[in-house]
C-alpha cells in the first residue's frame, strides 16, 4: 500500500486504532530503563505517547501523514509533544538516522510489497549494544480481514531467521506466539494469534571472543 492508500485508509474513520499502547509493548518494555526509542509504523501514536509518558525520547515514524498528524495531536493533548520526534518515512526507501536503546515495530504489516524483512534488518542495525529490538506481528488472519490476504504473516521463528543476526552478538529473550481476544466488526469477541520477538544486542563485555 502506498502513502496515499494508507492516508485514505486512515481517513475512512476519525480514529482507526484505540489510542492505547499495545499490550505486548507494556508487558515487554515496563522493565526497561527509559532511553531513546524508535517506533516503526507508529500509526496514531498510542505506543509513542505511552513511551514518552514513561520518560523515553521517542522517534516515531509512519508512511501516513494523516496518521502522523493524529499522533502529533495526541502527543500535544498528553503533554509529551516535546519528547516525540515524528518523522515521515516510507521505510521501504528511507530510515531515520540515529541509534536507539529500543526499536519497536508493532504490526508493521502492509498489503503489497513492503520489504518488511529488510526493514527489520535495518532496525536491528539501529539498536545500540545492550539495547533491545521488539517485533510484534500478526501470526494469522481473522476471518474479517480480507484486505490483508496478500500479507505474509511469518512465525516468530521466521522473523528471527529473517533478521540474520550475527552469531554470538544477540540474545533471544522472547520468540513466541500468543493469542489475543479482539472484537470483530460484528461486535463479537474473536481469538487471533500474534507473535512476539524480543532480542537484545549484547553489550561489548558480553560478547565472547
Ligand atoms: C497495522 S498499522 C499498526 C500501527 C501501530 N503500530 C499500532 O500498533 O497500532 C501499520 C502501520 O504501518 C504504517 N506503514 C505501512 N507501510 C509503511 C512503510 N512503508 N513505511 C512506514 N510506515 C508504514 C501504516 O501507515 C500504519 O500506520
Amino acid at each position: 500500500m502506498s502513502a496515499e492508500e494508507w492516508d485514505a485508509r486512515y481517513r475512512e474513520s476519525e480514529r482507526l486504532w484505540s489510542g492505547k499502547p499495545n499490550d505486548v509493548l507494556v508487558r515487554e518494555v515496563s522493565d526497561l530503563p527509559p532511553g531513546r526509542v524508535l517506533d516503526l509504523g507508529c500509526g496514531e501514536g498510542g505506543d509513542a505517547v505511552w513511551l514518552a509518558r514513561r520518560g523515553w525520547h521517542v522517534t516515531a515514524v509512519d508512511i501516513s501523514r494523516v496518521a502522523l498528524e493524529r499522533a502529533a495531536r495526541h502527543a500535544v493533548e498528553a503533554g509529551v509533544a516535546e519528547r516525540i520526534d515524528f518523522q515521515w518515512h516510507d521505510l521501504a526507501k528511507s530510515f531515520p538516522a540515529g541509534e536507539f536503546d529500543l526499536v519497536s515495530a508493532h504490526f508493521l504489516h502492509s498489503p503489497g510489497d513492503m520489504p518488511r524483512e529488510e526493514i527489520l534488518r535495518t532496525a536491528a542495525s539501529a539498536v545500540v549494544r545492550g539495547g533491545v529490538l521488539l517485533i510484534v506481528g500478526h501470526g494469522g488472519l481473522p476471518p474479517w480481514e480480507h484486505d490483508h490476504a496478500h500479507v505474509r504473516l511469518p512465525t516468530p521463528q521466521d522473523v528471527l531467521a529473517d533478521l540474520r543476526l550475527p552469531e554470538g552478538q544477540w540474545e533471544v529473550q522472547v520468540c513466541a506466539e500468543h493469542e489475543r481476544i479482539q472484537t470483530a466488526p460484528d461486535g463479537k469477541p474473536a481469538t487471533r494469534t500474534d507473535n512476539t520477538l524480543r532480542v537484545r544486542r549484547l553489550a561489548a563485555e558480553e560478547v565472547s571472543r
